[in-house]
C-alpha cells in the first residue's frame, strides 16, 4: 500500500532530542540569562518544548513574519508583522526556529535583531534542511538534519493544517497534497496502519 506521509521524527526521539539541546544551552549560557524567541506560527511548539528544557532565568518573545508568495516555496521577501515586546539591547538572543530550508527568512532576522545591539544572536534549529540553503548560516544548536522533503506536524503546517501532529511527517507527494489539502487529516487521528491483507488475522503454520 502507498502512504501518503510517513514518520520522520517520531515524538519520543523530539522528546529526547529537546532533552539534550535544552541540556547544552543551560551549559552554554551560564550564569547569564538568554532571551529566547520564536517565530509564530511555526516555532511556538518548539519553543513551548525547548524552553521547559533550559533551566536558566531566561525571558521568551515572539515575532510573526510574512512571506510574499507561496507558502512551499522561500521567495526570499519577509517583512514583520508582529515584532518583540522585550528590548533585546545588551542581551543574550537565541532563536527558536522549527525549521530552516534556504535560510532566507533567518538570515532577514538576525540582520534585524543585529541591527538592535544585542550582547549576542545565536540559532537553535529543531530541523535543518542544510541541502536547500541559499544563504550560508551559522546554526550553533540543530535537532536533526532534514533531508529534502516536505514535513508537517510538531508546529509545521500545509496551509495551516497539520501543526498539531505530535510527530513530524514526511509527504510523500506532494502535488497530491496541493490537490487535496485534506489529505494527511486521518493522522490528525493516529498514523493509519496497512490495510490488513487477505490472510490476514489466519494462523500460519509454522
Ligand atoms: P527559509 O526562509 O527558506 O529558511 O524558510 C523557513 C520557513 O519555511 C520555515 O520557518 C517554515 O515556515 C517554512 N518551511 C520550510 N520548509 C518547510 C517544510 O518542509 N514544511 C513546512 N514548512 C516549511
Amino acid at each position: 500500500m502507498s502512504e501518503d506521509a510517513t514518520v520522520l521524527f517520531g515524538r519520543e526521539d523530539i522528546r529526547r532530542r529537546i532533552e539534550e539541546l535544552g541540556r547544552d544551552i543551560t551549559g552554554d549560557y551560564e550564569g547569564r540569562a538568554p532571551v529566547l524567541i520564536s517565530v509564530l506560527k511555526g516555532g511556538s511548539v518548539f519553543l513551548a518544548d525547548l524552553m521547559r528544557q533550559v533551566h536558566l532565568p531566561i525571558a521568551i518573545d515572539y515575532m510573526s513574519i510574512s512571506r510574499y508568495g507561496d507558502a512551499t516555496e522561500s521567495m526570499g521577501r519577509v517583512r514583520i508583522v508582529k515584532d518583540l515586546e522585550v528590548d533585546v539591547g545588551g542581551r543574550d538572543v537565541l532563536i527558536a526556529e522549527d525549521i530552516v530550508d534556504t535560510g532566507l527568512t533567518l538570515s532577514y532576522l538576525i540582520t534585524v535583531l543585529e541591527s538592535r545591539h544585542p550582547a549576542s544572536v545565536e540559532v537553535c534549529a529543531l530541523l535543518d534542511k542544510s541541502v536547500r540553503r541559499i544563504t550560508p548560516l551559522p546554526i550553533r544548536y540543530v535537532g536533526f538534519d532534514c533531508p529534502d522533503v516536505f514535513v508537517v506536524g510538531y508546529g509545521l503546517d500545509f496551509q495551516e493544517r497539520y501543526r498539531n501532529l505530535p510527530d513530524i511527517l514526511a509527504v510523500q507527494d506532494l502535488s497530491a497534497l496541493s490537490a487535496d489539502p485534506d489529505l494527511l487529516v486521518p493522522y490528525l487521528k493516529g498514523v493509519p496502519r496497512a490495510v490488513p491483507g487477505p490472510d490476514a488475522g489466519r494462523e500460519r503454520a509454522t
